[in-house]
């Protein structure tokens, strides 16, 4: 089935046009990195799958659906955004930040019970941070936040998993353990994963596909491709940062000769 199918979509904003004739179609279960450059479009692109923001013109479905449908369902999509920042000292415990990824399938009218404190611990363990169920969330460092928050996200049990650049704050080392828990978290529930990154060298080996976006689609396909010098060149421009890439150039001989 499919996950998302997008048709020809564009997004302006104040004039500027910020998504351009974005085609995508994405099978249920599938990973997906979208990659580009600062103010390439990619949060946009994530809020529009979302039903957030709505298209100038174009056509977008979830499992066959609108947005506004889906939306409406409820625990179709666990997100996690870009920025979520709390206040070292606010009130709320790593729990109940988890608990609130139920309330899609609580509703708003019902408290949430046994079994939703049983599925958020459950998460929380899945994320190797079921110790810091009683920490204030705002008192964990960036990458303990990040896993609670993904726990948050996986709370609601959604079908697809929306990522925007969730590696941020998480050293190199974790990243990889990161990335690897992703890929689980995929096989183990058939969850469709859309992932906004910087990280391109980093997210190969992981993702199924790659969408390379600097407002309009330069490459989407089997990661590798996307390691190439000219999509790296319509996409970043000219001067593409030289450390960078070297290190997708060596990441890419070094997938080819394995
Ligand atoms: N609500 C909005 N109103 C007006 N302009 C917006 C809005 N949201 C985004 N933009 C503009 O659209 C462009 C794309 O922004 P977007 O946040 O999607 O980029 P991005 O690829 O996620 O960037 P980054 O890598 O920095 O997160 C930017 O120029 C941004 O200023
Ligand atoms: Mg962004």
């Amino acid at each position: 089935m499919k996950a998302i199918e997008i048709n020809n979509l564009n997004v302006n904003f104040n004039g500027k046009d910020v998504l351009k004739d974005i085609t995508l179609s994405l099978d249920e279960g599938r990973f997906i990195g979208i990659v580009g450059p600062n103010g390439g479009g990619k949060t946009t692109l994530l809020r529009i799958i979302l039903g957030l923001i709505k298209p100038l013109s174009g056509q977008i479905y979830v499992f066959g659906k609108l947005p506004e449908e889906i939306l409406r369902a409820g625990n179709i999509f666990g997100y996690l955004p870009q920025i979520l920042k709390v206040e070292p000292n606010f009130p709320v415990r790593v729990i109940d930040v988890v608990m609130m990824g139920r309330y899609g399938k609580i509703g708003m009218l019902r408290w949430p019970g046994g079994k939703d404190v049983e599925k958020s611990m459950e998460c929380l363990s899945m994320m190797g941070v079921a110790a810091l169920k009683d920490m204030l969330y705002g008192q964990l460092s960036g990458g303990q936040q990040q896993r609670v928050s993904i726990a948050r996200a996986l709370a609601g049990e959604p079908r697809i998993l929306i990522l925007d650049e969730p590696s941020t704050g998480i050293d190199v080392v974790g990243q990889e353990d990161f990335y690897h828990l992703l890929k689980g978290l995929q096989k183990k529930f058939n969850l469709t994963v859309i992932m906004a990154s910087h990280d391109i060298g980093a997210i190969t080996t992981y993702v199924d596909e790659i969408a390379c976006l600097n407002h309009t689609f330069h490459y989407q396909g089997n990661p590798l491709g996307a390691l190439d010098e000219k999509v790296m060149t319509n996409l970043y421009g000219k001067n593409v940062d030289v450390l960078m890439h070297t290190d997708i150039c060596d990441k890419c001989e070094r997938l080819r000769r394995e």
